[in-house]
């Protein structure tokens, strides 16, 4: 039997050395950004918070040269060509269109914007500037997606007929207060991630089923789980189940993607204990490739941080090639569409077809 290597720890690509400018040194810089930025040796030149000494602690750990005192400073520099943005989303947009004005490539957060109009005008913006804008898409690059990614694409399960993902697990939102008092909460900053994922794995859905709900006593003021239908043209229905109220602490997240010829099936480790995590699991079956039996694979990296040299990655192969990278602010634009169908369709408690997201 032949087995594929189905390591995909993210390979840095045709260039590292783009000086990089990072906005915000909260959680998710430190904990995923720069290790990850470090560990492929991207060159970070600078940073800027608005609160100066979470700039400087980074800037000390890790070690990055320059910490601004205003962000302005940072889009005056000629040096910074990368400007990677990690702030809370209200202030995102604002800060996206002042780099592409001062001619930076971009890295935004998911989702690019809190809605879909401002999403569209920030992709104008980099187009009309003709600057490269990228959403920080990690788990395109998360280890048992990239591997389900390879297999789906090489045959080993036929044709997709079947694909459904659970993350169930306790989430404190109140570490983070603007998501915390946000009226979209699950499906536009956690369930994001599988939908994204769904998309890049099997296409376009054309319609969205969706329940969401929230428990008696929770804080946040938006929804904290989501059950979503995505229905698809050719014979395949996905399932997307995401809760972060898990009252029993024993989190777990699973995907399984069942085909005419096999199966994938794995857990991602990540919700198993944010953001330390576990390794993810995977194990396949293929009628044509295993004779049917089942398969596992040991697979290295983590989401957190390895996954996060992807987006970065992929956007300095787009600055040298002038193509578009495939976690483009533009490709984005179809994902905020299936987000908008859900929350259309728990809204109006009906299936809502992509075609009516305009
Ligand atoms: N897997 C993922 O893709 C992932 C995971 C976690 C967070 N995120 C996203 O990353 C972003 C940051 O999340 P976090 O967990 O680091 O939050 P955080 O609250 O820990 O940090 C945010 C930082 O941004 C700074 N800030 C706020 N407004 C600013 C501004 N206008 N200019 C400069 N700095 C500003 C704050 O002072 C703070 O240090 C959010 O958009 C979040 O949704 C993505």
């Amino acid at each position: 039997m032949n087995l594929p290597d189905l390591q995909f720890t993210p390979a840095v690509g045709l260039r590292t050395d783009f000086p990089i400018g990072v906005v915000g040194a909260g959680g998710i810089v430190a904990a995923a950004h720069l290790p990850a930025y470090q560990r492929a040796g991207f060159k970070v030149e600078g940073i800027f918070d608005l609160i100066p000494e979470r700039a400087e602690r980074l800037a000390a750990r890790f070690p990055i040269r320059k910490v601004f005192q205003e962000l302005d400073d940072m889009l005056r520099d000629p040096e910074i060509q990368i400007v990677d943005i990690a702030v809370p989303p209200s202030a995102q947009s604002q800060i996206a269109v002042e780099a592409l004005s001062a001619g930076k490539h971009v890295l935004c957060q998911k989702p690019l914007a809190e809605t879909l109009s401002d999403a569209r005008l920030l992709v104008a913006i980099a187009a009309k500037e003709n600057r490269q804008l990228a959403v920080n898409e990690n788990m395109r690059w998360e280890p048992a997606m990239r591997a389900s990614r390879y297999l789906i694409n090489e045959g080993w399960i036929g044709s997709a007929m079947l694909a459904t993902l659970h993350v169930n697990y306790r989430e404190e939102w109140n570490a983070w207060p603007w998501l915390e008092q946000s009226e979209r909460l699950t499906i536009l900053y956690d369930a994001i991630h599988p939908i994204y994922s769904f998309r890049m794995l099997f296409g376009e859905p054309t319609g969205v089923f969706c329940c969401t709900g929230r428990s008696q006593e929770q804080r946040e003021r938006g929804e904290t789980r989501a059950l979503i239908t995505m229905e698809y043209s050719e014979r395949l229905t996905g399932f997307i189940q995401n809760s972060s109220q898990n009252p029993s602490g024993d989190n777990f997240a699973t995907f399984r993607f069942d085909g005419t010829e096999g199966s994938i099936k794995g857990t991602l480790g990540i919700w198993y204990d944010y953001p330390v995590g576990r390794a993810d699991t995977l194990e396949f079956s293929s009628k044509t490739r295993t004779g049917g039996f089942w398969v596992s694979k040991k697979l290295e990296g983590r989401w957190i941080p390895d996954a996060f040299i992807g987006p970065m990655s992929a956007l300095m192969d787009a600055i040298v090639t002038g193509e578009e990278p495939e976690n483009s602010g533009k490709e984005h634009l179809k994902t905020l569409q299936v987000v908008e169908a859900a929350y259309r369709s728990e809204s109006e408690k009906r299936m809502v077809s992509l075609q009516e997201i305009v």
